[in-house]
C-alpha cells in the first residue's frame, strides 16, 4: 500500500477549463481545471504534470518559483491522483512545443493545486501504445476504460447513437420501448431465462430481439417504429458476438423493398458522417446467388476483388469434377510468393476440401490458350497472386456446388489476410457496404433432418415462390435483405408475413405442428388476425458497426462493459452462485 496523502475537499471550487481546451489564444487567462495525472515528470525544482479529462491534456508547470507548501503537493502527486489545479495559460517557448496535442503551444503555470483523491497504483499504464492482457483490462475495466483508445470508443458510440436518434426522428419514426423479460423470440440462439418467484416453475425469456413486438407496434398502427434497443442470446461467442448486445432496430408498415433501403441507406451515411467516413449515397447491391458465385459468402468483404468460374475455359473435367466450378480466385499487387506461403495456401485450400492450383506458369505451359483467357476474365496481372481452385474431395453441408464456392471464398480471404501487409486492400478505413438480397428462405439443418428459417419464421417468402413452400422448400427465395460492411454482416431485415395463413404455413414448413405453432406463437397468430397491416424492417448491429467505425476488430472494444468469451463479467465477477433462500423463493433445486 502507498503512504497516503492529506486530501483536499472539493468545497466551492468549479472548473473554467477541460482538460484539451487551451490554446495559444487563452495566453495570460487564470484557469482552474481538474482531471487525473495522466505523467509526472519531476526535475527537481521543477516538476511537469499532465492532466488528463476525456477531453484531452495539459501540462501544468510547478516551477522554482511555486510557492513551497504547493510545490510540495505537486511533489505528492502520483499516477491517477485526481487533481484540481488553478493558474495562468502561459505560452510555451518554440523548442517546447509539443505538436503531439492540440493543447502543445501552452502550459499552466501552477498557483495553487488540491487533492481531491489518491489511487493505487493502475494495474497497467494508461497509454494506448502499451499491449496490456485483456483480462486485466476487463477485470478494471473502469481504469481501462480511462485510456484514450477506449474514451474514443464509447464517445463515439455515443455520437452515433444520437446520429441515428436525430435521422430516425426527422423521417417521422417513434422510438417505443419493447420488454425484457418476456417470451421467447427465436433468432436462432437460445435464450437467457428468468425464473419467475411468484409462479414458481414459469420463466419469462429475455427478448434475443423485439421482432414480435416491433410487428405488434405495426399492426397496433404506430406506422413507423425504432429503438436502439439491448438483445440477449445464449450461441457461442466470438470476436463479433456478445451474449448482450445492441440493435438499432426499425418496423415500417405499407413499405417496398426499395422503402426500406431509402430509409437505411441515409442513415447509415449519416453514421458514417458522425465518425467522420464519406461513403456513398447508394450502397450497390447482390444477389445471395451472385455474392455465392463471386465471392463465396453472403458476406462478402468487397475491398478484395470477385472470384470468377472459370470451368468453361478448360477442356472438360481437367482441372476439376466434371459439373463443378473451377474458380479463379486473383489477389492483387502480392508479388511472387515463396514456396512455403504457396504451400501453405494449398494446404488451407485442402482443408476445405479443395484442390488449388498455385503455379499459374505450369499451368500457362500446359493450358497456353485455356490461361489467357483466364487473365483476360478476371484481368489478373503479372504481379497479381493468381490461384485456381477445384473441388478435390467429398463435399460436405452445402450443395456441392455451393460447397465449392464456400470454400473459395475462404481461402480468398485467407489469402488477402495473409498478403494484406503487402497492398493494404484490407484497410479498415476503407468502407465496402452493400446490400445482400434475395436470401434463400429456408436453410437445411443435416443435425436435426429439417428445415431451419434462414432469416427468421417471419419473413416473407418471394410472391413467386409461395407456392412452393411446401413442394420445393430449398428453391423458396424470400424478401429478406442484409446489410454488409468489410465482410462483416452489420444487419438484417425482410418484409414479414402479414397475413395469418401464410404465417401458419411457414410455421409447417418449418416443422411445427398446428399445435406446437399455437402453443409458441398462438398470442402473435391471433394478432395477425386482427387487421395486420404489410409491414417490414430490419436491425442494424450496433456493436458491430462501432467496432468497424473505430477500426476495431473485436465488439469488446466499443462496448463499455462486456463480457469474455465464456460469457463472464469478470469485473463484478457474474455470473454467479445466488443463496440457497433465493433458489428456495424461486422453487429452484439444484441437481449436483
Ligand atoms: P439478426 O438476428 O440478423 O436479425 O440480427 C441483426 C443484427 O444484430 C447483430 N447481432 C449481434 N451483434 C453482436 N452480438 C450478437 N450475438 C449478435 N447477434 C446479432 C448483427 C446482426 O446483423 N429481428 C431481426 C431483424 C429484423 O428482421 O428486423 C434480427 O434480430 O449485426
Amino acid at each position: 500500500m502507498q503512504e497516503t496523502v492529506a486530501l483536499d475537499f472539493l468545497g466551492e471550487l468549479q472548473r473554467t477549463h477541460m482538460c484539451g481546451q487551451l490554446r495559444a489564444s487563452d495566453a495570460g487567462s487564470r484557469v482552474l481545471i481538474m482531471g487525473w495525472v495522466h505523467r509526472r515528470r519531476d526535475l527537481g525544482k521543477v516538476i511537469f504534470i499532465h492532466l488528463r479529462d476525456r477531453e484531452g491534456v495539459t501540462q501544468i508547470v510547478f516551477s522554482a518559483g511555486t510557492d513551497q507548501a504547493v510545490h510540495d503537493k505537486a511533489e505528492a502527486l502520483r499516477s491517477e491522483y485526481v487533481v484540481a489545479i488553478e493558474g495562468t495559460v502561459t505560452l510555451r517557448t518554440p523548442d517546447t512545443i509539443n505538436s503531439a496535442i492540440p493543447t502543445g503551444e501552452v502550459e499552466i503555470v501552477a498557483e495553487k493545486v488540491w487533492i481531491l483523491n489518491e489511487s493505487r497504483t493502475p494495474p497497467f499504464p494508461m497509454e494506448d501504445s502499451v499491449d496490456v492482457n485483456e483480462d486485466s483490462r476487463l477485470k478494471y475495466r473502469y481504469v481501462d476504460l480511462r485510456r484514450p483508445r477506449m474514451q474514443r470508443n464509447i464517445i463515439l458510440r455515443s455520437k452515433i447513437a444520437f446520429a441515428v436518434r436525430q435521422y430516425m426522428d426527422t423521417q417521422g419514426f417513434l422510438e417505443i420501448e419493447t420488454p425484457f423479460m418476456t417470451r421467447s423470440t427465436p433468432e436462432g440462439a437460445r435464450d437467457y431465462l428468468v425464473p419467475s418467484r411468484v409462479q414458481p416453475g414459469s420463466f419469462y425469456a429475455l427478448p434475443q430481439s423485439p421482432q414480435i413486438f416491433k410487428q405488434l407496434l405495426m399492426i397496433s398502427g404506430f406506422d413507423k417504429y425504432f429503438q436502439i434497443v439491448r438483445c440477449f442470446r445464449d450461441e457461442d461467442l466470438r470476436a463479433d458476438r456478445q451474449p448482450e448486445f445492441t440493435q438499432i432496430d426499425i418496423e415500417m408498415s405499407f413499405p417496398q423493398q426499395e422503402t426500406i433501403y431509402a430509409v437505411v441507406e441515409p442513415l447509415v451515411h449519416r453514421i458514417c458522417a458522425a465518425a467522420g467516413f464519406e461513403i456513398d449515397a447508394k450502397l450497390p447491391r447482390l444477389t445471395y446467388k451472385q455474392a455465392m458465385e463471386s465471392y463465396g459468402s453472403d458476406k462478402p468483404d468487397m475491398r478484395l476483388p470477385p472470384f470468377y468460374a472459370v470451368e468453361d475455359l478448360f477442356p472438360e473435367a481437367a482441372l476439376s469434377p466434371a459439373g463443378l466450378p473451377l474458380v479463379a480466385i486473383v489477389i492483387p499487387k502480392t508479388g511472387a510468393l515463396s514456396r512455403k506461403e504457396r504451400d501453405d495456401l494449398k494446404a488451407y485450400g485442402a482443408e476445405r476440401g479443395l484442390r488449388v492450383y498455385d503455379d499459374p506458369k505450369r499451368l500457362e505451359r500446359d493450358f497456353a490458350e485455356p490461361m489467357t483467357k483466364v487473365r483476360e476474365r478476371t484481368g489478373a496481372a503479372e504481379d497479381d497472386l493468381l490461384l485456381l481452385a477445384g473441388w478435390g474431395g467429398e463435399p460436405k453441408g452445402h450443395l456441392p456446388e455451393q460447397a465449392v464456392f464456400y470454400a473459395c471464398g475462404q481461402l480468398r480471404l485467407f489469402a488477402g489476410q495473409k498478403y494484406n501487409d503487402r497492398h493494404k486492400l484490407l484497410d479498415p478505413a476503407i468502407l465496402k457496404f452493400l446490400w445482400v438480397v434475395d436470401f434463400p428462405m429456408f436453410e437445411w439443418d443435416e443435425e436435426d433432418k429439417r428445415w431451419n428459417a434462414a432469416h427468421h419464421p417471419f419473413t416473407s417468402v418471394h410472391d413467386d415462390d409461395l407456392d412452393k413452400l411446401v413442394s420445393d422448400p430449398a428453391r423458396c427465395r424470400a424478401k429478406s435483405y442484409d446489410v454488409v460492411l468489410n465482410g462483416v454482416e452489420l444487419g438484417s431485415g425482410s418484409i414479414r408475413i402479414h397475413r395469418r395463413d401464410i404465417q401458419a404455413k411457414v410455421f409447417n414448413a418449418l416443422g411445427f405442428s398446428d399445435e406446437e405453432a399455437k402453443h409458441r406463437f398462438g398470442f402473435f397468430l391471433e394478432a395477425l388476425e386482427y387487421g395486420a397491416p404489410p409491414h417490414g424492417g430490419l436491425a442494424l448491429g450496433l456493436d458491430r458497426l462501432v467496432m468497424l467505425l473505430a477500426g476495431e476488430t473485436s465488439i469488446r472494444d466499443v462496448i463499455p462493459f462486456p463480457k469474455t468469451a465464456k460469457g463472464t463479467d469478470l469485473m463484478c465477477d457474474a455470473p454467479n452462485t445466488v443463496p440457497e433462500k433465493n433458489l428456495r423463493e424461486l422453487g429452484i433445486v439444484l441437481r449436483k
